[in-house]
């Protein structure tokens, strides 16, 4: 595992998805490199720039959306106060990042990969598609509600093959359900993994259909989070019958440090 340290990092640039101007609520936050060794696709980083000063005394957790040799990458939806600000950065600006942290989606090269992603949770593939050495195992399902160009989905098309359903309609919810269902039962009869990241309700369904089929399913959460690593007990997670260490099972583990990504069957939602 990478060893995580807390860098200081400079903005290299903050680009808009979507609808460009004052109401723009998607960006690319293009930092430095931090100087770790390694990363794993499906950790993530505590971000705090240093223009939080002492009105936002919390970081914030980001998926590591990608890291090249020259920079960190992380993809962002304004929510409240923390991503208001980080959306008003500029070149130069300073940033405080934590990483990497928690663990990473499983990358089984020869197995037939499915990504499940619903909003935000697109930001962990790109990283995912970029590092995998065999990409043609690998397909994706996207689920949302804006627009495609508010998403980095020509990041991501670029290697391998995207189904998007945008919900606009109650019916539209439907037909993703129904997709869900159809593509989980695919890859479980074919032995394959499904890796799932987006919100809540996205997440239950996916599990709910991974057991039902028995499909090999990893889910990544996106529990609020404080510290982010494993002191401050926010961000806990119930354990089932199958969580590996016999004395947790039933209870409850931090999200940041033994996550964010779980198997399916190991936790509750
Ligand atoms: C491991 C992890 C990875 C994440 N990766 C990404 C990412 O790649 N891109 C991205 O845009 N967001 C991601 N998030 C969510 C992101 O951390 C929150 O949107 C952010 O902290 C909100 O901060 P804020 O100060 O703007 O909002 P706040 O003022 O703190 O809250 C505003 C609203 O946002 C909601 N909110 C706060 N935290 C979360 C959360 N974790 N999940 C859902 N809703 C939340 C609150 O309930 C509230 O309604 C991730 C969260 C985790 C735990
Ligand atoms: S965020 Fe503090 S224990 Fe997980």
């Amino acid at each position: 595992m990478s060893q995580q340290s807390s860098c200081l990092l400079t903005v290299l640039d903050l680009v808009p998805f979507g609808q460009t101007g004052q109401d723009s609520r998607f960006f690319a936050l293009r930092l430095t490199r931090p100087d770790w060794d390694g990363w794993r696709p499906g950790q993530f980083v505590m971000v705090r720039p240093v223009s939080f000063g002492l009105e936002i005394p919390w970081a914030r957790p980001f998926g590591i959306c990608h890291m090249t040799a020259r920079h960190l990458i992380c993809f962002f939806q304004v929510q409240g106060k923390g991503t208001q600000r980080m959306a008003a950065l500029r070149e130069g600006d300073k940033v405080r990042v934590w990483g990497p942290l928690g663990n990473g989606f499983a990358v089984e090269p020869e197995t037939p990969t499915l990504l499940l992603a619903g909003g935000m949770g697109i930001a962990p593939f790109v990283g995912y598609v970029n590092q995998h050495p065999k990409p043609w195992n690998v397909a994706m399902l996207f689920g949302h509600r804006e627009p495609l160009s508010c998403y980095p989905v020509d990041s991501i098309n670029e290697h391998v093959p995207l189904d998007s359903l945008r919900e606009t309609e109650p019916g539209d919810l439907d037909n993703l359900i129904f997709t869900l269902q159809e593509r989980i039962r695919d890859n479980a009869e074919q032995k394959g993994l499904v890796l799932a990241c987006g919100p809540l309700p996205f997440l239950k369904t996916v599990r709910r259909f991974a057991l039902e089929y028995g499909a090999r399913c990893q889910l990544s959460l996106e529990n609020r989070m404080a510290c982010g690593v494993g002191a401050c007990l926010g961000c806990v997670t119930r354990t089932t019958e199958t969580w590996p260490v016999p004395a947790k099972r039933g209870g409850l583990v931090q999200t940041c440090n033994h996550g964010p990504i779980f198997w399916a069957d190991q936790i509750e939602l």
